[in-house]
């Protein structure tokens, strides 16, 4: 049978994760160093807590635990979330929330809601893959917005929404990550928070904001203040915004949400009943317990100084290692720290020689909705231990270095017509 035949329009064009299909390669290579997902370090979880709690709740056999429940969520940690909002400054009311299963699933309800095929979402250069797979799903046309160094360029979005209208079309929605952006690390400045929502409202769109890393900033660079959402100050209802407790408690629960004005959460919550019905039971209860108990609360004090830590390990090894070729921005918060590399490297092709060294990162071109980025790419530092990271660096130092001296015995020494060796000084 020739199930191509069988496809439908939109799963023809599906494309695994280049995220994903790194898991294949660590499985294969032995004693691998993987900087590719931006996953929560395991001894960060609350195992003990977890344990209590689960235990607790299957002893008290009562049936709701392990019964279907409203698609809107387990009301309790409604609750709950809502007061973890007002934390953040956000006063969300209760028909504002949906619980999502992560928040994978709220930016597949987001599309599925908002987006028809050929509408076009904006989103940032270079932006999460996560969020590219769900619009390209539904056949959305995608078209990137710069970034600087305190986050997305405002004037290219007025640009950019221009040239979109211009061709006839409507720009629906902006998808950004306000904090410690995926892939960048990038913070998005006070200021440009406050020009989005104007923007928003000038031009008529939505601003989709992605917030799963708000809580991990470095207390050395930044503080709670810096990451207070667009949400919090959006009086207009032009924001929905996401979050999850991915990489606050554990991903393994798959516990996220949405906050949106009303008549959408309604709506998503529609798309979400042909989903999955509702996320599961149990796993919002462990959850709401964590929350209640002070488990969260704790959590946020310890995962900043951990992945501080990691981030000061990492950049420490890069410095030693690699200063001279590679140039990245400090980050302020998050899993991650992107680099650009010389502009004669295609980090597909180092990649392949990565793997030979034993170290994996994601190819920075696959966060590039415009086919750009091809010299850059993310290093994860959240899941390796310090020591981990310190030999996966050095193992990324000597493939960069081959690579490199591949590429100018191709091409004849630097200087002769050939590339150039890494521009601008490197930061960090
Ligand atoms: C920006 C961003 N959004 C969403 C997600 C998905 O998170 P969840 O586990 O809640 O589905 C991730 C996970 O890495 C992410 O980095």
């Amino acid at each position: 049978v020739n199930y191509a035949r069988y496809l439908s329009r939109a799963a023809g064009t599906m494309q695994e994760s280049p995220i994903r299909k790194m898991g294949t390669v660590t499985a294969r290579i032995p004693d691998l160093i993987s900087f590719a997902p931006g996953y929560p370090a395991p001894d960060t979880f609350p195992w003990d807590d977890f344990r209590e709690i689960t235990g607790e709740l299957l002893g008290a056999r009562e049936g709701t635990t392990l019964q279907y429940g409203p698609t809107r969520g387990f009301r309790p940690l409604l609750d709950a979330i809502r007061a973890v909002l007002r934390g953040r400054g956000i006063d969300a009311a209760l028909e504002d929330l949906l619980i999502t299963t992560g928040s994978q699933q709220g930016l597949d309800l987001v599309a599925r809601v908002l987006l028809d095929p050929g509408d076009v979402a904006l989103v940032e250069l270079p932006a999460y893959t996560g969020a590219i797979a769900a619009f390209r799903n539904v056949q959305a046309e995608l078209r990137g917005v710069r970034q600087e160094p305190d986050g997305i360029d405002v004037d290219d979005l007025d640009r950019v929404i221009t040239r979109v209208r211009a061709e006839g079309k409507r720009a629906r929605f902006l998808y950004l990550v306000s904090n410690f952006q995926n892939p960048t690390g990038l913070l998005l400045a006070g200021d440009k928070r406050r020009r989005l929502l104007e923007a928003a409202d000038r031009h008529d769109i939505l601003l989709v904001e992605d917030d799963p890393y708000g809580d991990l900033y470095f207390p050395d660079a930044a503080e709670a203040s810096d990451t207070r959402p667009i949400k919090a100050d959006d009086h207009e209802g032009r924001v929905l915004y996401l979050s999850s407790f991915s990489k606050t408690l554990a991903p393994g629960y798959r516990i996220a949400w949405i906050a949106a004005p009303p008549e959408l959460t309604a709506k998503f919550e529609v798309a979400k009943q042909a989903a999955d019905i509702c996320t599961g039971a149990l796993d919002q209860r462990v959850v709401w317990q964590a929350i209640e108990r002070g488990v969260l609360a704790a959590q946020g004090p310890r995962l900043r100084a951990v992945y501080q830590h990691k981030r000061t390990v990492m950049e420490r090894a890069l410095r030693q290692h690699l200063s001279d070729l590679l140039t990245w921005p400090d980050p302020r918060g998050g899993f991650f720290i992107w680099v650009t590399a010389p502009p004669e490297i295609h980090t597909d092709t180092l990649l392949e020689r990565a793997i030979r060294h034993q170290v994996i990162f994601v190819v920075g071109s696959a966060f590039f909705v415009d086919r750009t980025g091809a010299n850059t790419l993310r290093l994860s530092f959240s899941a390796p231990t310090p020591e981990r990271i310190e030999e996966g660096v050095r193992r990324l130092s000597e493939a960069l270095r081959e690579e490199l001296d591949h590429l100018h015995q191709e091409v004849g020494p630097v200087g002769a017509g050939g590339g150039t060796r890494g521009t601008g000084t490197p930061r960090g």
